[in-house]
């Protein structure tokens, strides 16, 4: 059987990783600042994580939704305490986009609405309204189309307003840092007003946080640089260090029904001993305050360089934008210099999005490659 061909694939073939390397079937080590797209946030193979998953599987890998499972109480209890949002309630399921379909269904379910506003550039996954959510006409299929969403340019309060008084939106969905899209945030005050046009409107806010999430820009939840309360916050890629796990956040508001929601994977116990590690790691070894020296570090290495239109984002979830496509300079940073950066649909922007425990001297290694890949790279 063939696979179905739908990655336009590097030719690279990793077989081991440990912390922030990655090496491949011919020996090369790699320095990985994409994790896997956002997924590895504690780093590959650290020792806490292999210790729990295996001893948890020793035990007991997944039984169903339909028996007691207390490592989900552990996990909503650590993560409450971690994030701060103890009094929201979880939802456990197992990616981005199941998170947020589950989300935008909660909203309709809540509201007994059918219509979302998303924003122009976003990414929110694959699947049914998620995708229709994500602005980004090529991966929408006829069968999705029957979804109702509006998009808005980011920072739109007039148009905001317009849509909302129709009273028929069930949710507002926003990356407070879009990361596909290129690293656009918008302001304070717009992610302030839509949250009050929201609560006067009855519409629930949805935060995407399945990227910039657990620990990411250096606080828990990119949100929370704006003092805001989301309805709904969606999480998955660095919750499990690259375990398969996404869930929501729900506001104690929100009312819970017996089948409302649910999995037959979503929040096993695999999945649970993943999430808990990566929360253990991030706390004991204080991952948020170090992606934000890092964070500084990053930007002043990156002022000195030629070239530079712009950096953009927070904490480790971070951008270059040049005034040339970066496309053939990722290229040579992989082949030439063995170090994996990220893309995005700004074709300008060069992302790094590297395991949360990243040190000076892989931002070092980063910075003296990079000035090497670009001479004569900027066509
Ligand atoms: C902000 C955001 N939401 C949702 C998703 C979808 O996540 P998944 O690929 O796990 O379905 C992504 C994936 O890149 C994302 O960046």
């Amino acid at each position: 059987m063939q696979l179905f061909d739908v990655y336009p694939l590097y030719d690279v073939t990793p077989i081991k990783a440990k912390g922030v390397y990655v090496w491949d079937k011919n020996g090369t080590k790699y320095l990985d600042l994409y994790g896997g797209h956002a997924v590895i946030s504690i780093g590959h193979a650290h020792p806490a994580y292999l210790k729990r998953i295996s001893v948890q599987l020793n035990n007991i890998g997944f039984y169903s939704n339909a028996i007691q499972n207390p490592l989900q109480k552990e996990v909503a209890e650590k993560l409450g305490a971690i994030s701060g949002c103890d009094d929201y309630q979880l939802f456990l399921c197992n990616s981005g986009a199941e998170a947020n379909e589950n989300a935008l269904k909660l909203a309709s379910f809540a509201t007994g609405r059918p219509r979302v506003i998303a924003f122009k550039n976003a990414f929110h996954g694959r699947t049914s309204a998620a995708v229709v959510a994500t602005d980004n006409q090529n991966i929408v299929a006829p069968i999705n189309a029957q979804q109702q969403v509006t998009f808005l340019e980011f920072g739109d309060i007039e148009g905001l307003k317009v849509e909302l008084q129709k009273e028929d939106v069930c949710a507002v969905i926003f990356e407070s840092i879009q990361g596909v899209g290129g690293l656009d945030e918008p302001s304070t005050t717009f992610i302030q007003t839509t949250a009050s046009l929201c609560k006067s409107h009855g519409t629930k806010l949805i935060a995407d946080e399945v990227q910039s999430g657990f620990g990411r820009t250096g606080d828990f939840f990119a949100f929370q640089k704006h003092g805001i309360v989301p309805d709904i916050i969606s999480i998955a890629k660095g919750m499990g260090n690259g375990f398969p796990v996404g869930g929501i956040l729900i506001h104690p508001s929100i009312e819970a029904k017996y089948g409302m929601l649910g999995t037959t994977f979503g929040g096993n116990h695999l999945a649970c001993a993943a999430t808990l590690a990566v929360l253990e790691v991030i706390e004991n070894e204080s991952l948020m305050p170090h992606a934000k020296r890092m964070e500084s570090y990053f930007i002043k290495k990156a002022k000195q360089l030629p070239q530079l239109k712009k950096i953009k984002g927070r904490g480790l979830m971070l951008g270059l934008e040049f005034d040339f496509e970066v496309g053939k300079l990722r290229k040579k940073l992989i082949y030439e210099h063995h170090i994996f950066t990220g893309g995005s649909s700004n074709k300008k922007l060069l992302r790094i999005l590297p395991p949360l425990s990243i040190q000076n001297k892989h931002i070092d290694q980063f910075f003296d490659a990079l000035e090497l890949a670009m001479v004569n790279t900027a066509v």
